[in-house]
């Protein structure tokens, strides 16, 4: 089944482009030049692609972009220096560049409903530095999900300007639900009086209620900032509440579902636009990365359409699906399956720790990443569906990914030998299909 865009009809295996097409298809005509020119890089370029097109990416935070995104990514206006904002830069020639931003600011505000956009923050961490810089002032409260119940570095890692600058008190979510509990998070608000919460993480599986938050926020007098990182591009797709009519600042990344180039994005109405802007450039950023947003732009453009929502909703099934399939195996899906994109899985009954089972399932071509898990101090395994739900895989093929991840961890298994399996399945689905 194809439902995005970028996903061409499904061949039989005798059509499939030869190998060496697809190891360079998405990297454009300019390939042969720079293997020319350095053969030595090219080589790497050519390699990663096909690294990314040989294996099961299931790493939740990545996918695969838009070939349109990776021509903006690939352009020259990566050579354009433009500091500041739309009509009022820093540096001349910003003509078109300005028309680029315009387009990207309106079609996200377009795309979440928001009053205001800022779409130059180079990554989610910069987008979340400049919502702590427009409200908070260093040595301020702040209540956030705690590291390690699934919060992000940037929500008070002590090896993070977070956890220096600011006083972070973490939430956590119940050990045997693996859910938020709300009521903690509005009595730890009332001891604390924290200038700000955050709602987010990097690893919660299930939708978050940001009224909850938001009526915690108001009962302390506090600013709610949302990182909404991960759901995002779910959101842009109707598959995920938005969070943009409850909280003060939704801080986002543009390259999980959403399916744009990396960066981050900002989000807020018109009482805190100025701010915002400013906490942006100049107070964290220097010059914006105009090939990057005009990127954004074309990904945003490509979230409003009717294809990018069915994307969206089969991500969510492809998760449920693969879920399902991993939990009848018997290992332990936290909170007992997911309203997203990401699943968080403990691997302990099969016997092996997360790191060695990450371990077992990369040597079979299966790429994830460790979490935390909500109960005791070991880790899990976080794995999510957005790449190859792009591929075009849907609910049959995450049954097939369920039996090789299960296979996998079979003590008695060889994880290599499943190495086969996974290539003649990712090869019917290539991410940059052949033209
Ligand atoms: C909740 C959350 N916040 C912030 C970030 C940071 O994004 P980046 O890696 O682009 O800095 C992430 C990235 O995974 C995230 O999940």
């Amino acid at each position: 089944m194809s439902v995005t865009p970028a996903a061409a009809p499904r061949r039989p295996a005798d059509e499939l482009p030869s190998a060496a097409a697809q190891r360079t298809s998405a990297l454009g005509p300019d390939l042969d030049a720079l293997r020319r020119q350095d053969p030595e890089l090219a080589e790497i370029l050519v390699a990663e692609l096909q690294r990314q097109s040989d294996g099961l990416q299931l790493i939740a935070a990545e996918n695969f972009t838009s070939r349109a995104v990776l021509t903006a990514l690939g352009s020259p206006l990566a050579n354009k220096y433009a500091e500041g904002y739309p009509g009022a830069r820093h540096h001349g020639g910003c003509e078109l560049v300005d028309v680029a931003e315009r387009i990207a600011v309106d079609r996200a505000r377009a795309l979440f409903g928001a009053e205001h956009a800022n779409v130059q923050p180079h990554s989610g961490s910069s987008a979340v530095l400049a919502a702590y810089a427009a409200l908070l002032r260093p040595g301020d409260t702040v209540l956030a999900m705690g590291l390690p119940h699934g919060g992000h570095l940037t929500h008070g890692s002590p090896a993070n300007f977070s956890g220096r600058w600011f006083h972070f008190i973490g939430y956590g979510v119940e050990a045997e639900s693996g859910l938020i509990d709300y009521e903690q998070v509005r009595a730890l608000a009332r001891a604390h009086r924290p200038k700000a919460v955050v709602c987010g993480s990097i690893s919660y599986p299930r939708h978050i209620d940001y009224a909850a938050f938001r009526d915690i926020a108001d009962d302390v007098g506090a600013y709610l900032i949302a990182d909404a990182a991960h759901p995002m591009g779910l959101v842009a797709g109707g598959a995920a509440p938005n969070p943009v009519p409850y909280a003060d600042v939704v801080c986002a990344t543009t390259h999980k579902v959403l399916r744009g180039p990396r960066g981050g994005m900002l989000l807020c109405g018109h009482d805190l636009a100025e701010r915002i802007d400013r906490a942006v450039f100049p107070f964290t950023q220097g010059g914006a990365q105009m090939h990057t947003i005009a990127a954004k732009a074309v990904a945003f453009g490509e979230a409003a359409t009717p294809a990018f929502t069915a994307y969206a909703h089969q991500v969510v099934a492809n998760a449920r699906a693969l879920g399902g399939g991993l939990a009848d195996a018997g290992l332990v899906v936290t909170t007992g399956g997911t309203d997203t994109h990401l699943l968080t899985v403990d691997p302990a009954p099969f016997g092996f720790d997360a790191r060695a089972a990450r371990g077992r399932l990369s040597a079979a071509g299966l790429v994830l990443d460790t979490c935390a898990l909500p109960h005791g101090d070991s880790r899990g395994l976080r794995l999510g569906t957005a790449a190859v739900t792009t591929q075009g895989m849907g609910e049959a093929e995450m049954a097939s990914i369920a039996e090789l991840f299960v296979t996998a961890l079979r003590a008695d298994s060889e994880p290599g030998r499943l190495r086969g399996d996974v290539r003649e399945l990712v090869r019917r689905f290539p991410p940059y299909p052949d033209r």
